[in-house]
């Protein structure tokens, strides 16, 4: 039983598996050809921060392979009354093939991971968001090709995204950037892990010189909603725009997990320049999930 609590999980083959069988799922789904191989397969998924996204990509991602979903919230489970996570895991996958979940400590779906009888997927922690980075790679190499030994560039926060960025560069073997505001750097034991992979640098411009990927995420994660004004005055200097894009290499593509905030980690309009793959991307969401739960489901058989 395999479980997906950060890229780390797989290796780079199984993830390079993952990303290409999406891009074939999407074929499947374009030609209207029917996939159901998780006929009567139940995802359980636990939201415990806000989701469009996600949530819809996973419901009808299951739907889409023949199972079905069903939507947990702690506002109206014994979740969110106190009941621990540990017997939530004990009970619930007695009664599902797969959990999906949504929270802040990392060390909740770690938990759950540990006292589950089926396998289970992070959906973001305050610490990782590895679901996004399937979407990205898999909208990278369908706009590129392989990313292996290409330059990204990580502009703004040091946070779940970032992190999972650092995962990836050393799972799809490329090379990071990252420009954050001082006392935003990502976790020090994975930079310190990661230094072959990655480099700290001081300002937007020098981190996507020459990049061929640009991401960016939100100032302010879920979370810190208390700290939205301070950081906008913080990441002041730390906004994706056309002119910032046109310092990266000529075939520069730019993605955003989103939701975006148009005015602060982006502009008005760069969201609608051609090198903005954001649509796509958030897309294939749907397609890499897909992946992910097929490949899941099918190591414990
Ligand atoms: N990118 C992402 O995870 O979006 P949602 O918060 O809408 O799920
Ligand atoms: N960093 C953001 C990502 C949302 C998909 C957050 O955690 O809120």
């Amino acid at each position: 039983m395999r479980h997906f609590l950060t890229l780390q999980d797989l290796t780079p083959d199984e993830l390079n598996w993952v990303v290409n069988r999406a891009i074939e799922l999407k074929r499947y789904q374009r030609q209207g050809q029917l996939h159901e191989p998780l006929k009567n397969r139940v995802l359980g998924m636990i939201f415990e921060k806000s989701s469009t996204r996600t949530r819809v990509s996973f419901e009808a991602g299951m739907a889409q392979l023949g199972g079905s979903a069903i939507f947990l919230s702690p506002r109206d489970t014994q979740l969110g009354r106190g009941e621990p996570i540990e017997d939530s895991a004990r009970v619930l996958s007695r009664m599902v093939d797969v959990v999906m979940i949504r929270t802040f400590d990392h060390d909740t779906v770690e938990r759950f991971a540990a006292f589950s009888q089926v396998p289970v997927i992070n959906a973001l922690t305050d610490d990782f968001h590895p679901c996004q980075l399937l979407a990205d790679m898999q909208t990278f190499v369908e706009q590129r090709g392989s990313i292996q030994g290409k330059t990204v560039a990580w502009i703004g926060d040091g946070n779940n995204m970032c992190h999972s960025y650092i995962n990836a560069a050393r799972q799809f073997d490329f090379q990071l950037r990252i420009a954050t505001p001082v006392g935003f750097e990502p976790a020090t034991s994975l930079v310190a892990a990661n230094r072959d992979r990655i480099e700290l640098v001081s300002t937007p411009e020098q981190a996507v010189r020459g990049a061929h990927l640009v991401a960016t995420d939100v100032w302010a994660s879920m979370g810190q909603e208390d700290e939205q004004q301070q950081r906008q005055q913080q990441f002041a200097n730390y906004q994706v725009s056309e002119a910032l894009l046109d310092q990266a290499s000529d075939d520069v593509v730019f993605m955003h997990c989103l939701p975006a905030h148009r005015g602060e980690e982006v502009n008005h309009t760069v969201l609608d320049d051609p090198r903005a793959v954001v649509w796509e991307e958030a897309e294939n969401r749907l397609h890499a999930q897909k992946a992910l739960l097929e490949f899941l489901l099918s190591q414990e058989e």
